[in-house]
């Protein structure tokens, strides 16, 4: 008899309907993922992100003012004809680059009613399989690989994964929280619950929830009946605390459905470019990473610093 394994995880999906306040003007009429970072819009990184681990079919949940988010990632071929007849091939590449990266679907959540019915607005593409969420404004540093991890935990524990941050107490109001219990791996903490943005008083942990998930179908049962909760948003946290309280409630097997809810504990560079700050950081380091540009912004960075400030 051969062994079954489940299927391998295949689908992200990437909420980008959110509508950017924190970044007004600017996203009056731009979405804020294709805001630019360095020279390419933070959107990309994500898909670039989402790609590398294996997940090359994306479907993207967008809203009103999204349209450039599709065009993006399509061809360009007056462009790229412009290009070709120029013979300029290095920036034909980088104009092709994102359209090559996965099989993207999209689909319109609407009305912004919050990230949890954003994520159930995937449920007809995504079935009865366990698949990946990446936030669209949540850049994390190529080098510092994470959702693989957090498929290699999925794959080993089932269940759904959540993708964790120490933070200060005093910036834990912030985020998703959530109370823990350690596991063999240092790294993964098994998630006993969540609680969306609590006062730091009332926090159960300093272990904050970043832009990755790997969920057990389950969840969008879960979605469906979930009602407002904080900002009167469908919040994704809220069901995933119910998935892991009935999971460590959960007498037997058969109430144990969905599985459990692990956390990675995430120890690398991560910037939310829907913050103003975040963003200009996020521009600030990888700009003085990178080969081409490093050098002579670096220069002109340390007068400026020393200089002006
Ligand atoms: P945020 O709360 O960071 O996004 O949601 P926002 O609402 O766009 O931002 P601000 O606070 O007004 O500046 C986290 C992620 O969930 C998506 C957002 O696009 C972002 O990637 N989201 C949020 C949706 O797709 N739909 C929603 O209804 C809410």
């Amino acid at each position: 008899m051969t062994e079954s394994h489940p299927p391998r995880i295949s689908k992200a999906v990437i909420p980008a309907a959110g509508l950017g306040t924190r970044f007004l003007p600017a996203t009056k009429a731009t979405p804020k993922e294709m805001l630019p970072v360095v020279d390419k819009p933070a959107i990309q990184y994500v898909v670039e992100e989402a790609a590398s681990a294996g997940l090359d079919d994306v479907l993207m949940i967008t809203g009103r003012n999204k349209r450039p988010l599709e065009d993006h990632f399509d061809r360009n071929y007056e462009l790229e004809s412009a290009l070709l007849k120029k013979g300029d091939e290095a920036r034909l590449a980088k104009v092709q680059e994102s359209s090559d990266l996965a099989t993207m679907h999209y689909v319109r959540q609407g009305d912004p009613k919050g990230l949890g019915h954003a994520v159930l607005c995937a449920a007809p593409h995504v079935g009865n399989e366990p698949f990946a969420v990446l936030l669209g404004d949540d850049l994390i540093d190529p080098r510092d690989p994470l959702l693989a991890r957090m498929v290699d935990v999925q794959e080993r524990h089932g269940g759904s994964v959540i993708a964790l941050m120490e933070v200060a107490p005093e910036q834990i109001h912030l985020y998703g929280c959530a109370a823990v219990k350690p596991t063999d791996d240092s790294d993964v903490v098994e998630v006993t619950g969540l609680v969306e943005k609590p006062d730091a008083a009332d926090a159960p942990s300093n272990y904050a929830i970043i832009g990755r998930y790997v969920l057990d179908p389950h969840v969008f049962d879960i979605l469906r009946k979930t009602e407002p909760g904080r900002g009167g948003e469908i919040q994704l946290t809220d069901a995933l605390q119910q998935l892991a309280a009935r999971y460590q409630s959960a007498a037997d097997a058969e109430g144990k459905v969905g599985g459990p809810v692990h956390g990675v504990v995430f120890k690398g560079r991560r910037y939310d470019t829907g913050d103003r700050g975040d963003y200009l950081r996020a521009i600030v380091r990888l700009a003085c990473e990178r080969e081409d540009l490093g050098p002579d912004f670096q220069a002109w960075l340390r007068s400026y610093v020393s200089e002006e400030m």
